[in-house]
Order: C-alpha cells, then structure tokens, then sequence
C-alpha cells in the first residue's frame, strides 16, 4: 500500500537522524540519505557496496530551490528544468557549496532532478533539504521497480522503505551534462532524446562525444545474476535451441516480433510492443528470469527511437563485461 502522511514524516525524521529512506520514484526506488550529512551518505555507498568515487544523483522538491544547490546555471538549462521538472530528467551542474564532496565523489559538479512522485514530493517537502539518492539495489545489479525489489534485496540495511506502488517509468532518468550552454545527453533515460531536442529547438551531442567525464557507467550494469547475451530477433530460436542443447537453462526476453511458438527455452518472457511498457517492465522481466534460475538470458535490442534508447543502453549494459571477482 501507498505510504501516507504519519509515515512520510517518520521518513524525514529518520533523514534527519542521519539513517536511510528507500523512497519511490517515478523511474525506479532510491536509497536516500540527507544529502548534507557525510556520515549519512557514507552508509549509502556502503549499502549499496558502490565504490565512494561513483556520484549520487540529489533529489530536490521543485525547480525552485535549484539555485540553493547549485551555482552558475547556464541559461540552456533552465528551459528543460522549467519543462520537464518534475519529471525523470537529470541536469549535471556546478556544485553548490551545500552539497558535500562525498556526495558528488569528489567533482566540483553535481547532479540535480525533482522527482514526478507524489510520495518522493511529499517526502522531500516535508523533509525540506535535499536527499541523495542512487538506485536502491547492490553496486552493478538490476534497479528495483517495486518496493518488494527493495525489500528483498536491502532488507534491513534500509530503515524505512516508503512504498509507491511500481514505478510508472522504469527506467532511470535521463542525464544531461549543463555545465555549459551546449547541452549533452551522458545517459539516456526517462524523457527522450527526441523531446530534449523539440523543447531545446536543436540536436544534441551523442553521448560519447560529451565533454565531462561520467564515473559509474561501467559496461557492465543493471545485470541480473544470468548473463545476458544480444541476439537479432531472426536468430533468438537457434541460438535458443543451440544453447539448450548444450544443457542449458535459457531464459527469453522475446521480442514481439517472433512467435512464441517458434521458440523453446525455460523461460520466456513477451516484451511488450510498446517501448514505454518495455520501459516500464523491463527491470522487473530481468529479475523474473533470475527467479527461474536461468543460465543465459537472450535478447534482443529494440529499435533506439524515444524510450527505446534507454532500453537498448539498459540491455547493453547488463549484456556487458563482468568483473571476475
Ligand atoms: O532515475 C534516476 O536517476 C534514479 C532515481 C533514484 O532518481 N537514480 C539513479 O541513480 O539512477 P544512480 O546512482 O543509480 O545513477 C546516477 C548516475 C551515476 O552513475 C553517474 O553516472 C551519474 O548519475 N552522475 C551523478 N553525478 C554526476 C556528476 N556530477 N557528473 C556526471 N555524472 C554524474
Ligand atoms: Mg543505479
């Protein structure tokens, strides 16, 4: 059940106290602390086993209060803040002098959004600071989308676990470097390459070509504990049979344009023909071919138009290099 009133105001009090609030969003849950407590953020980095130089994104209750974390705003940045805030879009800007060092790992920048959900809204207005918050799941693994995800995976590390339902976007916000007046996309996300553009009125930089550097998008994240091996959706059955025949568990994230009937595996799950349900689902289909225990989990990338290209880096990312430790 969505978290009321008497339990978002223990929330705060448990930010104030310097202790842990896994909060909703409207793109996955957060593992919040005061973004102004050291100590506090310290224990997130140690929740989450994320090395200290990886930056935390801080979530504020309304474009309003930007300017009380952050200094120099280029004029570029104001338009997509007006625009898109609250929503899943993230301005990286020059650090305020509020904002500790061990939030942002050291960088003279810092990374801004204002949550779309009433809860983290309700949350961070009743709290009245600003709360830095990665994902809520383990350094490399799959975000949760639910407040069971959370559960299951943090347990008792966290001392509140506001619960918001399933998150409406499912995946993470989009990141859009604007410390200077030529914006660029670092991760995409939530709100759209092709919506950025139509607000801004001009093409953005692809993100290799982007200026800052971008701790903590390693080639190998969101992954489940199978790993996860890019197919083209022609070629999902033989490799599914070939796979199986080598006595292997396949797990199936079957992209709609192949049958079900023309695949075998252990688990198949049908990706939805909409990018924003796929969006929406994906994580969640991720953890579902986990619990099936699966060897391999094939895919497929969907076309990289609006969501899709959050999808498809998503996938890449959690079909990339693993560490072998
Ligand atoms: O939707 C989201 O963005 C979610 C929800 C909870 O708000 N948060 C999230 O946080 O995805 P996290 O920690 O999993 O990813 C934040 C990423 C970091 O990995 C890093 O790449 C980037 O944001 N980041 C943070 N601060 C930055 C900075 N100062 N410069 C460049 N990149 C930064
Ligand atoms: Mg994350």
């Amino acid at each position: 059940m969505t978290a009321g009133t008497g339990e978002i105001e223990k929330a705060a009090d448990v930010l104030r106290a310097g202790g842990l609030v896994a909060l909703p969003t409207e793109t996955v849950y957060g593992l919040g602390a005061n973004a102004e407590d050291p100590a506090a953020v310290a224990r997130v980095f140690q929740v989450k086993g994320r090395p200290p130089s990886h930056p935390l994104i801080i979530h504020i209750a309304g474009a309003e209060h930007l300017d009380a974390w952050v200094d120099d705003v280029p004029a570029a940045a104001r338009l997509p803040a007006e625009r898109f805030w609250p929503g899943p879009l993230t301005l990286v800007l020059r650090r305020g002098r509020r904002v500790p060092p061990e939030v942002t790992g050291g960088l003279e920048t810092v990374a801004v959004r204002v949550p779309d959900h009433p809860v983290a809204l309700a949350l961070l207005s009743t709290f009245g600071g600003a709360v830095a918050a990665p994902s809520a799941n383990r350094f490399g693994s799959v975000s949760p989308t639910t407040a069971d995800h959370v559960r299951t995976e943090l347990g008792d590390a966290v001392d509140v676990v506001l619960d918001g339902g399933p998150c409406r976007v499912g995946v993470e916000s989009t990141i859009v470097d604007a410390t200077s007046e030529t914006l660029g996309i670092l991760r995409p996300g939530g709100v759209t390459r092709e919506d950025l553009e139509a607000v801004l009125g001009r093409a953005l930089p692809v993100p290799e070509t982007s200026r800052v550097r971008v701790p903590g998008q390693h080639p190998s994240h969101y992954a489940p504990r199978a790993p996860v091996v890019l197919v083209a959706p022609d070629r999902i059955a033989a490799e599914a049979a070939l796979a199986q025949d080598r006595g292997r568990r396949v797990g199936i994230l079957l992209p709609p344009s192949v049958p079900e009937e023309a695949v075998k595996a252990h688990a198949i799950v049908a990706v939805p023909a909409s990018t924003t349900a796929y969006a929406r689902g994906l994580f969640g289909f991720l953890r579902e071919l986990d619990e099936h225990d699966c060897d391999v989990i094939l895919a497929s990338l969907p076309p990289e138009e609006r969501l899709g290209a959050a999808v498809a880096n998503r996938l890449r990312r959690a079909a990339g290099p693993r560490p072998s430790h």
